[in-house]
């Protein structure tokens, strides 16, 4: 099928090559005119997994292509909307651009087309699109609008998209549901090339699951937020676990082995950031007290979340006593591995309170330097981490990159002025990491030695 997406982000570019490769006919625009250029001439504009690879191949063998919104509309049987929503001040989305990509589909696009809104929006986007495309349609256009929410995560959003749990689509008419059918058949039925995985390797079929547009639109807000509110859950419980002398790490463990509960985002640390949680926690807040429905759940969940980064200073603080003047080292910009993506990262949060108390910053991130450096100028960017490391009086980890994982430590101990690790995501090994001198910090309880050695067997 000829298919259009608009907005080659995170999202836009995923989608836009991963239905190339599974077999469609795809044009992708781009109003960002540098970006655009670097698409076109085969530059990635943003790092993400095996993204290159599949771009290059798509293009190649003419299935994608990249060019104007305008091109895109008149392009696609139907229009995957994929534009970004931040939020505003008052932490409603804002829908300046979904509203542009309507107006420009309404004056341009003739005939029918089925029009698909991916990027994240508030329940009822859909009819206000709908209403939108009907006030100031011209040519005769004739269109559904469908909601078809990504779950895809940055890191993994090309395995993400190719092998997902599930696909949503909301719609309101037959014709638009059987079209959004026809468009993920390949995905559902597993019948494609797959750029990662041997065929081979076996995965499980997705669930297709059609709702109506508003259903769809209110599962992606209210499963963000049930995250969200999970990773606050267990950040709340490492407070505890440091105010009585408990391991979170244990306590973690122990919960997730309930299926019920499951391991997943029971992971402490510094809080989520990133160009979803923070947003959509915020935005589902605005559409419950809009909707007169009392959600002060969810304003605890971003309270706590934002507290995490106090919290943490004042960690630092309380190792290092006076920050005026003190040299500590940053690994991890990005606001999780394998990505480029600093947007709402606590890891800038984190810099910008330890500057304004005086201290300079050594950073190092194997990916997410070149953005960050757009939003923070004035620290030292160094080439790896143990440059960053170099004089320093203490080791801050704020991404859990696996190479973190993976440094030489007695090589490290050599390099630094005072050997103290505080690891805001729990993701070194202690023992390893102490045994080469240096004092060890981690998030809720976890410290130097555990009091008792879990034991994980059978797990
Ligand atoms: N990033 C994620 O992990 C993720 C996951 C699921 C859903 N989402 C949602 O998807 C949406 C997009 O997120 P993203 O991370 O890809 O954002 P992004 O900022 O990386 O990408 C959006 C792109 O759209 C472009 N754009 C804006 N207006 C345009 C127009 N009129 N024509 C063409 N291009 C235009 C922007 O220049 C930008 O490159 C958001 O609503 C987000 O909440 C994001």
């Amino acid at each position: 099928m000829k298919l259009s997406v608009i907005g080659a982000g995170y999202v836009g570019l995923t989608t836009a090559a991963c239905l190339a490769q599974v077999g469609h006919d795809v044009f992708c625009s781009e109003s960002d005119v540098e970006k655009l250029s670097k698409l076109r001439n085969g530059v990635m504009p943003l790092f993400e997994p095996h993204l290159e690879n599949v771009i290059e191949a798509v293009r190649k063998s003419g299935q994608l292509h990249f060019g104007s919104t305008e091109e895109a509309i008149a392009w696609g049987d139907a229009i995957f909307i994929c534009v970004g929503t931040p939020p505003l001040p008052n932490g409603d989305a804002d829908l300046s651009s979904i509203e542009g990509v309507a107006r420009a589909i309404a004056k341009r696009a003739t005939g029918y087309r089925l029009v698909i809104e991916k990027s994240t929006v508030p329940v009822q986007t859909g009819a206000q699109l709908s209403k939108h495309l009907s006030v100031h349609g011209t040519n005769g256009l004739k269109y559904d609008v469908a909601s078809n929410p990504e779950f895809l995560r940055e890191g993994t959003s090309v395995e993400d998209f190719l092998h997902p749990d599930r696909i949503v689509v909301g719609a309101d008419s037959t014709r638009a549901a059987d079209l959004l059918r026809e468009i993920y058949e390949p995905i559902v039925k597993q019948r494609f090339t797959c750029p990662i995985h041997s065929n081979s390797q076996k995965r499980k079929d997705p669930v297709f699951l059609a709702t109506d547009t508003n259903s769809a639109e209110l599962i992606k807000h209210a499963s963000n937020s049930f995250l969200a509110m999970k990773i606050s859950f267990i950040n709340m419980v490492a407070n505890l676990c440091e105010a009585v002398g408990a391991d979170i790490t244990q306590v973690a463990h122990g919960m997730g082995l309930d299926p019920r509960i499951g391991p997943a985002f029971l992971n402490p640390g510094i809080g989520f950031g990133g160009f979803c949680f923070p947003k959509d926690v915020q935005a589902f807040i605005r559409i419950a007290e809009k909707s007169g429905c009392d959600f002060s759940l969810l304003k605890e969940v971003d309270r706590i979340n934002q507290g995490r980064i106090e919290r943490f200073v004042e960690q630092v603080r309380t190792e290092l006593w006076v920050l005026r003047g003190k040299k500590i080292a940053v690994w991890g910009l990005a606001f999780k591995p394998n990505t480029d993506d600093v947007r709402f990262a606590p890891a800038l949060s984190i810099i910008r309170r330890l500057q304004a108390e005086g201290a300079h910053i050594q950073a190092y991130d194997p990916q997410a330097m070149e953005k960050a450096c757009k939003e923070i100028s004035d620290i030292t960017y160094c080439s790896d981490a143990y440059k960053a490391a170099h004089g320093v009086d203490a080791v801050l980890l704020l991404t859990e990159w696996e190479e973190f994982r993976n440094v030489d430590w007695s090589r490290l101990a050599a390099l630094v002025e005072r050997p103290l690790i505080i690891d805001g995501r729990n993701t070194l090994s202690r023992e390893e990491v102490v045994a080469n001198g240096f004092h060890y910090i981690g998030v809720g309880g976890v410290s130097a030695t555990p009091k008792v050695t879990a034991s994980f067997i059978g797990t």
